[in-house]
């Protein structure tokens, strides 16, 4: 059975790019980006490797640590970084597991063998501090990721996690958000004190508190 959202996110010790690395010891009381992508030297990989190490001090900023993996070895790993630095302006700066005997993509089910039986997919899982699983996404080989909705997702949970709001369709940072149903009018009278919007008894809009 796949792993499902509030899981617990497997630990795991697994060679690296930037060493060997302990998935809990690595996160310590923060959130992780776990990803997988098919393969080294291949196009797509190539620009998504570059775009999250681009994006690592947005990630920093939300005491979230990246770590990348595919079933490559860290010999292929290590040729492939130049090339990754050369055309996408931007060295590796996160770490990239290697799992050639698979350990790490069996445990998150990164494998979809009716896809390709050899390569992992590109599975995205959001981890927190809690070390339950808070977000899974998975996209073909064939379609590079958009990791700005990663961050988008990420700052959508961390509000949920500190203030108890959710948000609504489309939603981007600074935009309303919406009380969950969990917390009552009175409760909501001391958590929101500027006041919401009651549009309806169960969608009650108020203005984004700030992390
Ligand atoms: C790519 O990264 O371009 C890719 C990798 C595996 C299969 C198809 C595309």
């Amino acid at each position: 059975m796949s792993l499902q959202l509030g899981d617990t996110a497997p630990d795991f010790t697994a060679d690296s790019t930037a060493g060997e690395i302990n998935l809990y010891e690595f996160m310590g009381d923060g959130w992780a980006v776990l990803f997988s992508h098919p393969k080294d030297f291949t196009p797509v990989c190539t620009t998504e490797l570059g775009e999250v190490a681009k994006l690592k001090g947005e990630f920093a900023k939300r005491n979230v640590k990246v770590i990348g993996l595919s079933v490559d070895s860290l010999e292929e790993h290590n040729a492939w970084k130049g090339d990754i630095e050369e055309t996408q302006g931007q060295a590796l700066n996160f770490p990239l597991l290697a799992d050639p005997d698979r350990t790490v993509s069996n445990l998150y089910g990164m494998i979809h063998p009716n896809a390709d039986n050899t390569l992992t997919v590109r599975s995205v899982f959001v981890i927190g501090p809690d070390k339950k699983i808070k977000l899974t996404i998975t996209y073909p080989a064939s379609t590079g990721r958009n990791f700005d909705e990663i961050l988008r997702v990420i700052d959508s949970l961390q509000l949920t996690a500190d203030h108890q709001v959710a948000t609504p369709v489309n939603w981007h940072y600074g935009e309303d958000v919406i009380i969950v149903p969990a917390v009552s009018d009175e409760e909501a009278k001391s958590k929101f004190p500027q006041g919401w919007k009651t549009i309806k008894p169960y969608l009650r809009v108020v203005s984004q508190p700030s992390n």
